[in-house]
């Protein structure tokens, strides 16, 4: 377990909600809950039952509105628990409203990683609920705080494994309901693009987003929070998939995830001595694809008869500059179509919101230094601005949902606090599968993804259903 940051402070609470944000903030479980169990949370002063929210009202998650939005987004008190269970990292942090972190922790399943070569779901859940408890107090005492502190606990619902999300979400309402407060449930995929406004806080709305992780490969316009217009997205697998797949296949340490490592071994590699192509060279859109860079690499692996199971740290020296070559060269063309896809966005998004200055680069891959140097060439034939995170707020952290849970907070969209104890048969409101934005129309190619399972709507559609209720 890693703490990575701690910056000890005092804090006032704010324990209430401010009154003009005391609208309409149900959920869509707190109602399913509450019309089928009939339970009233006890000590829930925010709960209003407006009559024109069902069970399928999609605008149910959130209560929107504008006037709500505060003009300056460093001026508060509040202090809000992110807690991030969506995958394989279990993360918690305190924030503040001024921006300040209060304390960062984040339990790594890096031995998991290693032994299976991959996120195991079941192994997963259990992984984060031997750990959420300890992550979750060591959070608070490193700020030192206690729960009662706290305004707000924000948790991560999707996109990630269902079973996964669920340690997270029992906790948050477990922490929320005995301590009465509110929650507010995260995308997680707007929280990488979000805690870039954290750290840059010159980076207004609108602006351009590449969010590059283990599952996702996703360039969207963000209008506004909450409102995102998806130009592309990956056809079959994320780049980060394609690192960590590529790690395995060349022996590497899996310790610290695949891609670090492949970055590593890169540097002493020749990135132009293995031909790859560039996928996708003839759709001319901002869609993605690894899976067939990824057979590529599998083939040039068999073809120089590397083992996967002599570790590259017992390699001959011809050996191992020969998995470097393949690591350099892997990496080389799957940033060029990075490059390319992000040419094309900028272009697209510049006619659709000509007044962007920015391209904000997130998720875990956008810790690569490499990718981040060529994208900031990019950038610049653009006149835009790069931003990147740091790299330990670009991998899965609990800082960037708590500080997107303070930005949705301020906008209006939470929920009441839950009872203090779910009943055993509760339905979390969990969305594994969860776009974040619309897609853009005219980027749509014949190049579509296969995946057909079950589709959660948009965050997007949802915040302007809602918007458009008011
Ligand atoms: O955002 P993240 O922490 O978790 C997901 O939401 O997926 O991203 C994890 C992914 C992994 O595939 C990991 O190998 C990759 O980010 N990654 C990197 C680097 N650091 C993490 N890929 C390339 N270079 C890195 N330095
Ligand atoms: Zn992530």
């Amino acid at each position: 377990m890693s703490s990575l940051l701690t910056l000890p402070s005092t804090v006032s609470r704010l324990k209430l909600v401010p009154k003009a944000l005391v609208a309409i903030p149900l959920s869509l479980n707190l109602i399913k809950s509450l019309e089928q169990k009939r339970i009233r949370p006890s000590n829930s002063p925010l709960l209003s039952f407006p009559p024109s929210l069902g069970l399928n009202s999609l605008t149910a998650h959130f209560s929107t509105s504008r006037s709500a939005v505060t003009p300056d987004p460093f001026h508060d008190n509040l202090v809000v628990l992110g807690i991030e269970t969506s995958c394989d990292d279990t993360a918690a942090a305190i924030v503040k409203g001024n921006g300040e972190i209060l304390s960062q922790v984040v339990s790594s399943q890096a031995d998991l990683l290693a032994q299976y070569g991959g996120v195991a779901p079941k192994m997963a859940e259990e992984a984060h609920s031997q750990v959420i408890d300890q992550v979750v107090q060591e959070a608070l005492d490193k700020a030192s705080l206690t729960e009662k502190d706290l305004s707000a606990v924000a948790v991560t619902i999707g996109p990630g494994l269902s079973l996964c999300l669920r340690v997270g979400v029992q906790k948050a309402r477990r922490v929320a309901g005995n301590f009465n407060l509110p929650i507010i449930s995260v995308h997680h995929m707007e929280a990488h693009a979000i805690v870039a406004r954290l750290m840059e806080k010159e980076l207004q709305f609108p602006f351009l987003a590449l969010l590059i992780s283990g599952g996702h490969n996703l360039l969207v316009l963000a209008h506004d929070l909450g409102q995102y217009t998806q130009l592309g997205t990956t056809i079959d697998d994320a780049i980060g998939e394609a690192f960590d797949k590529t790690a395995k296949w060349l022996g590497l340490d899996l310790r610290k995830s695949g891609g670090p490592a492949v970055e590593q071994l890169a540097r002493e590699g020749d990135a132009e001595s293995v031909k790859f192509s560039i996928p996708m060279k003839q759709h001319k859109d901002c869609n993605f694809s690894y899976a067939g860079l990824k057979t590529q690499v599998r083939l040039a692996i068999a073809s120089r008869n590397i083992d996967a199971k002599i570790p590259i740290s017992c390699a001959s020296s011809q050996d191992r500059s020969s998995r470097a070559d393949i690591a350099a060269s892997f990496q080389r063309v799957a940033v060029l179509h990075l490059e390319e896809r992000c040419e094309r966005a900028i272009e697209w998004a510049l006619k659709i919101e000509p007044s962007i200055k920015h391209l904000v680069v997130s998720g875990g891959v956008a810790s690569n230094q490499y990718v981040r140097a060529r994208l900031d060439h990019v950038v610049n034939k653009y006149s835009l601005r790069l931003v990147c995170p740091p790299p330990n707020l670009c991998t899965d952290n609990g800082v960037m949902i708590a500080w997107t849970g303070i930005e949705n907070f301020r906008a209006g969209r939470y929920d009441p606090p839950p009872p203090a104890n779910d009943p055993e048969d509760f339905m979390y409101d969990l969305r594994p599968r969860w776009p974040l934005g619309e897609e853009y129309a005219e980027g749509r190619s014949e190049a579509r993804s296969l995946r057909t399972a079950r589709v959660h709507p948009s965050l997007t559609s949802i915040v302007q259903a809602s918007l458009k209720q008011q």
